[in-house]
């Protein structure tokens, strides 16, 4: 199904769960990375959901062009922002709608969550884009889902990414036999999914350097050993805090995390 659709289907349902731990947890990790980025100038909340974040940046001084695929979280966006005079507008639109946006004049882009949403070339005309609007110094933000976390999920996942990653080396059906649940979970999986250990990498060529990376929702045991885990269900559990974890061990949440976020500078 394309990104619109599903987002039609979906929005109010999203909206609803705004309040719950899941979304405290990475709206946590959020600010941990936007801690080095400049909130009370120019900023792009692409994808913007029901507005939860541009209503945080016109807080705290700054102005934003919201942007979003769903009429829907236009209009929620638009209601939230309502109550700001001015400094703000709402575009109902892709990657596309950030055209029109003159170059170098954005102090930050925020992009939570939503690139997981689009294809490759859709992604490439948004960093692409991103890349040409922000000024020397303004930053990027963004949350992905983890592709390393399907190293630790030991499932249809753990299969994928041996696929995906290092089919020269391994036999795809070796990978199965070992696992005792190598079919599930069997749901829908969106297009893009990043891995934190190249995504710097893969960014420089837009001249966008990574400064910082966060990891958020933490599962402590593989999910499918976790006693009733519902994958659906992101009301389901408190969510241990990650960004104070010491140094010596934070390379574990590199797998443990189901989300991660990056914080880009524009060289
Ligand atoms: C998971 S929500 C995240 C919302 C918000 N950024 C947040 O962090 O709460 C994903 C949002 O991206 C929007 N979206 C999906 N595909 C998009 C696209 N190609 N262009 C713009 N917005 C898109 C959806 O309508 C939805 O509001």
């Amino acid at each position: 199904m394309r990104s619109k659709e599903y987002w039609e289907q979906r929005a109010g349902a999203y909206r609803d769960t705004m309040a719950t731990p899941y979304h405290r947890n990475r709206l946590r990790m959020v600010e941990a990375l936007l801690a080095g980025a400049r909130l009370d100038g120019a900023a792009v909340d692409f994808g913007c959901g029901d507005g939860i974040m541009s209503e945080r940046i016109l807080d705290l001084g700054g102005s934003v062009i919201a942007i979003d695929i769903d009429r829907s979280m236009v209009h929620a966006t638009q209601e939230r922002l309502s109550r700001f005079g001015g400094g703000w507008q709402v575009l109902q639109g892709t990657e596309t709608a950030l055209a029109p946006i003159a170059t170098a004049s954005q102090d930050l882009v925020l992009a939570l969550n939503v690139l997981a949403y689009m294809g490759a070339e859709e992604g490439e005309r948004f960093y692409a884009e991103t890349s040409r609007i922000l000024k020397p110094g303004g930053h990027l933000v963004v949350t992905h889902s983890n592709e390393l976390f399907d190293m630790f999920t030991l499932n249809k996942k753990t299969v994928e990414f041996y696929r995906n990653n290092f089919s020269d080396f391994v036999d795809n059906g070796e990978v199965s036999a070992l696992l005792t649940h190598p079919d599930k979970p069997d749901r829908a999986s969106f297009p893009t999914r990043e891995n934190p250990l190249a995504y710097g990498a893969r960014l420089k060529r837009f001249s966008l350097f990574e400064e910082r990376q966060e990891f958020a929702i933490l599962h402590p045991r593989p999910p499918l050993l976790m006693p009733g885990f519902n994958p659906d269900d992101l009301a389901a559990r408190e969510m241990e805090d990650t960004i104070g974890w010491a140094e010596d061990v934070r390379w574990k949440l590199m797998f443990m995390c189901s989300v991660f976020g990056a914080r880009f500078v524009k060289g």
